[in-house]
């Protein structure tokens, strides 16, 4: 065996392609895997430590490779004859090997290379097993392969015969032309060898050889071309694996010369007999040496972190970690939690600004009512001025004396009795305005009437007459309680009066049932005792201009309450006439003052005639049912007077007997206000003495029929043809004397 031959031949290995740093490499001062002053490189290949080339850049003589030129003028490491092709620091070198053959030259058989040995497997060296077979190449052919394992003799074989080429399957290796066997774990010093049966004699025109070799498993793949021509190809590439000391870590880490340096770990690798060094996660260098795993700067390369991002990867010893961005948190890792956006800050940042957005809602919408509060309070005021609060105010000062003078309401109080003015509370409407229901903070129920516009020449008579009114202080006018001027439209506050107008009670045809003569009566008395109280007894006097049965109103007991004083004047004391726009009702109105325009207090009383017409008959003031020169009330009453026919025309179930004479008097008394010429007509105090008269009358049962009595049947039409100018002339005469008749005797008593 002594008489090996090793024949090297050139192998382009992939991947060596840095030929210009092959002569410098030896001579370069390697800092990464070689000890310190040793040369880290031959040719191109690296030299990590345990290796080294030299005395002293070893771990011991099993690592010691040599350096040197071969005929192509390149630098190889060497092992003794074997060229070193590769060292990994992980543990395992790349060589290349020599194949075993035996050739029948035709002559007879040449063995010339039968034989060959790896001599540098020592204890540190052991053929890989998971990387390697053992191959042999034949179709008349047997090989061995003896060793050492776990220092005993160790030995194994390969056959591969075939019979024709054709038997032969390329790309398996099962015997026929090729066989392959495994290499078992731990086999070092290997020596192979092959042999013929029958000197290839049979099969010697396709296969004069036989071959056998270990192998790097990867690179080869069998093919019936070898089964002639591997010849030419001696040199075969294998791996072997290395390992330092001759015992496993748990025994070697204990020792002293130990040899995994800072930041690696031992590490017992399955073939072998030494143990292994390795970097620990995240290092990365040699770990032979003291200092040789160096941490790794994982941000430098995205496939050694799993950051979203490679800005927020930040490298640590050993390790690396990833950021997030502003606000956010998580891990930052591809693999892990990622980042999230940092709720618990969003939380605080939409609480801050919710609450700061709030803050300012309120306080902007709050600026906003002051503001708006301010502008209507300047609004009110304005209004107050403008209609005549001011003055209102001071001669209300003045009256100070005087407990029922008419209050100021302001314009938020009445608001509030009416709740915000609601249609609900609306009890009348008109072409006055709007009358309101309103009950005020004291309890009280009041009517507030929304005038329409008031002319602003007439202001100063505005305050007047509300002064004047809310003095007025007579169970049978309404009272006007006060009034707010600080509305564009000055609102008059009134008493509240249940039952409505007589106007409805008159008409609506179910109620008019209910209304007896009695109350009629005593409605009338009492209407005529409150228009001559404002005609006689306010100073100055008041005219109404509007009297009609819709301005009457009944409370619960049907006492009646003149009300609406909206048109109402006051006559100044130096005239008794008036010259004024015209005003009043179609039915009620005065012709007299229809003609001149001039308004006397006879005009109130030809009005008062029309509603005791109306009580009498329960016709409407104005009706276009009827013919057309009796639509007027008042034309239709005289003209059935004047044929007689009163009774025809009364209110259905007005009449009894007992009544009869009170129906009499008090139709004389209507024809009486209602003549043509107003000075014909009655005062109001004498028409109101007279009524009272009338209702006393039938409460004492004073039924003896006087002269005047009989006087006023006739002068009614019953018992004479006179006309109706006749009779209103008569009339005033009567009334005159009858006056007297009826005032003396209860004046007195009153
Ligand atoms: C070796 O390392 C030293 C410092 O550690 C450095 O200055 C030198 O350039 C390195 N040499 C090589 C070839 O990497
Ligand atoms: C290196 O070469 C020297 C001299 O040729 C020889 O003595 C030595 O054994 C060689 N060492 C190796 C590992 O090949
Ligand atoms: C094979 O060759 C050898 C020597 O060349 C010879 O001694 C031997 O007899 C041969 N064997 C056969 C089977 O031919
Ligand atoms: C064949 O081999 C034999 C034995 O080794 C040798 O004597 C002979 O010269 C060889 N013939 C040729 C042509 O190489
Ligand atoms: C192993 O083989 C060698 C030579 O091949 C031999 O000298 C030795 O005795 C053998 N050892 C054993 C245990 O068989
Ligand atoms: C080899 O096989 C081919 C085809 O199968 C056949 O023709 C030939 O005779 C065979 N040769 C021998 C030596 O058996
Ligand atoms: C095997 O492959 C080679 C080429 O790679 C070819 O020449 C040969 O004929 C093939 N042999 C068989 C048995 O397929
Ligand atoms: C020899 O054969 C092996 C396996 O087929 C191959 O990997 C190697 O490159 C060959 N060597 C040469 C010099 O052709
Ligand atoms: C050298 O190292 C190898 C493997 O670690 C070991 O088997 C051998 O005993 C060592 N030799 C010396 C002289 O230390
Ligand atoms: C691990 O490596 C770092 C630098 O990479 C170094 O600072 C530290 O000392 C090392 N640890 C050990 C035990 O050597
Ligand atoms: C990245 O994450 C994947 C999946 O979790 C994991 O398999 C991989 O090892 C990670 N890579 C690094 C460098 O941490």
């Amino acid at each position: 065996m002594g008489g090996y031959n090793w024949l090297l031949v050139q192998v382009i290995w992939v991947g060596v392609i840095l030929s210009g740093m092959a002569t410098a490499a030896l001579t370069a001062a390697a800092n990464g895997s070689a000890l310190p002053n040793c040369p880290n490189w031959c040719g191109d290949v690296e030299i990590p430590y345990p290796f080294g080339i030299g005395e002293g850049c070893y771990l011991n003589k099993s690592f010691s490779v040599n350096c040197t030129k071969s005929s192509d003028g390149r630098h190889r490491p060497q092992k003794r004859d074997v060229v070193v092709q590769q060292i990994s620091i992980q543990g395992q070198i790349d060589i290349f090997m020599n194949t075993v053959e035996v050739c029948n030259n035709g002559s007879g058989l040449s063995t010339k290379f039968q034989f060959a040995g790896l001599r540098i497997a020592s204890n540190a060296f052991t053929i890989s097993n998971t990387q390697n077979v053992f191959i042999a190449v034949g179709c008349d052919t047997y090989a061995y392969l003896t060793g050492k394992q776990n220092n005993g003799n160790f030995s194994m074989g390969c056959m591969s015969i075939c019979q024709n080429q054709s038997n032969v399957l390329n790309g398996t290796c099962s015997g026929i032309g090729c066989c392959q066997v495994e290499i078992p774990e731990r086999v070092s010093n290997i020596i192979l060898e092959v042999h013929s049966y029958k000197n290839h004699t049979k099969v010697l025109d396709f296969n004069p050889c036989g071959y056998a070799f270990v192998v790097k498993k990867e690179l080869f793949k069998f093919s019936s071309v070898y089964l002639s021509s591997l010849q030419n190809n001696r040199t075969i590439p294998m791996v072997l694996d290395w390992t330092i000391g001759n015992e496993r870590c748990k025994y070697a880490q204990h020792k002293p010369d130990y040899r995994c340096g800072g930041n690696s770990t031992c590490d017992d690798p399955e073939n072998g007999y030494g143990y292994r060094c390795q970097c620990r996660k995240g290092y990365d260098g040699n770990p032979y040496l003291p200092l040789g795993c160096k941490d790794v700067n994982e941000c430098l390369d995205p496939n050694l972190n799993n950051c979203t991002s490679p800005k927020r990867c930040i490298n640590t010893e050993g390790s690396y970690t990833c950021s997030c961005p502003k606000w956010h948190s998580g891990d930052g890792r591809k693999d892990g939690a990622s980042c999230t956006l940092n709720l618990g800050l969003v939380n605080k940042i939409a609480i801050a600004v919710g609450v700061g957005f709030i803050v300012l809602l309120v306080s902007s919408s709050w600026m906003y009512l002051i503001i708006k509060q301010r502008k209507l309070i300047k609004l009110r005021e304005r209004f107050f001025r403008q209609n005549g609060g001011v003055i209102l105010r001071q001669q209300l000062s003045r009256q100070e004396n005087s407990v029922e003078t008419a209050k100021i309401f302001s314009a938020e109080e009445l608001k509030k009795a009416t709740n915000n003015y609601h249609e609900n509370l609306i009890i009348g409407q008109g072409g006055f305005g709007i009358v309101y229901k309103g009950v005020l903070s004291d309890n009280r129920v009041v009517a507030i009437k929304k005038s329409k516009l008031v002319d602003k020449s007439q202001i100063e008579q505005f305050i007047n007459e509300v002064l004047v009114l809310s003095q007025i202080n007579h169970r049978n006018i309404v009272k006007l309680l006060g009034c707010c001027l600080e509305t564009e439209v000055p609102l008059l506050v009134y008493e509240f009066i249940s039952k409505g107008t007589l106007f409805e009670h008159i008409h609506h045809k179910d109620r008019s049932l209910l209304i007896s003569w009695e109350a009629r009566l005593k409605i009338a008395a009492e209407t005529a005792e409150a228009l001559s109280y404002l005609h006689s007894a306010a100073c100055p006097p008041i005219i109404h201009r509007d009297v009609k049965s819709s301005n009457i109103l009944l409370d619960g007991n049907y006492t009646a309450k003149v009300s609406d004083f909206g048109t109402s004047r006051l006559i100044p004391l130096d005239q008794i006439e008036v010259v004024t726009l015209m005003q009043g009702t179609l039915g009620y109105l005065d012709p007299e003052y229809m003609q001149t325009n001039q308004l006397t207090e006879k005009s109130d009383v030809y009005s008062f005639g029309v509603i005791l017409i109306e009580l009498l008959t329960g016709e409407k003031a104005l009706s276009f049912d009827r013919p057309k020169d009796e639509r007027s009330l008042a034309m239709y009453f005289l003209s059935a007077i004047k044929e007689d026919r009163l009774f025809e025309v009364l209110e259905q179930n007005l009449w009894t007997e007992r009544n009869e004479k009170q129906l009499k008097e008090v139709a004389n008394l209507a024809r009486r206000c209602i003549k043509l010429k107003g000075e014909d007509r009655p005062t109001m105090k004498e028409v109101a003495a007279e009524l009272e008269g009338l209702r006393k009358m039938d409460k004492h049962s004073w039924v003896t029929v006087g002269s005047n009595s009989e006087e006023t049947e006739y002068l009614l039409g019953e018992k004479s043809d006179s006309n109706k100018y006749d009779v209103a002339i008569k009339s005033s005469v009567v009334y005159d004397s009858m006056k007297e008749h009826t005032m003396v005797p209860f004046d007195g008593g009153r």
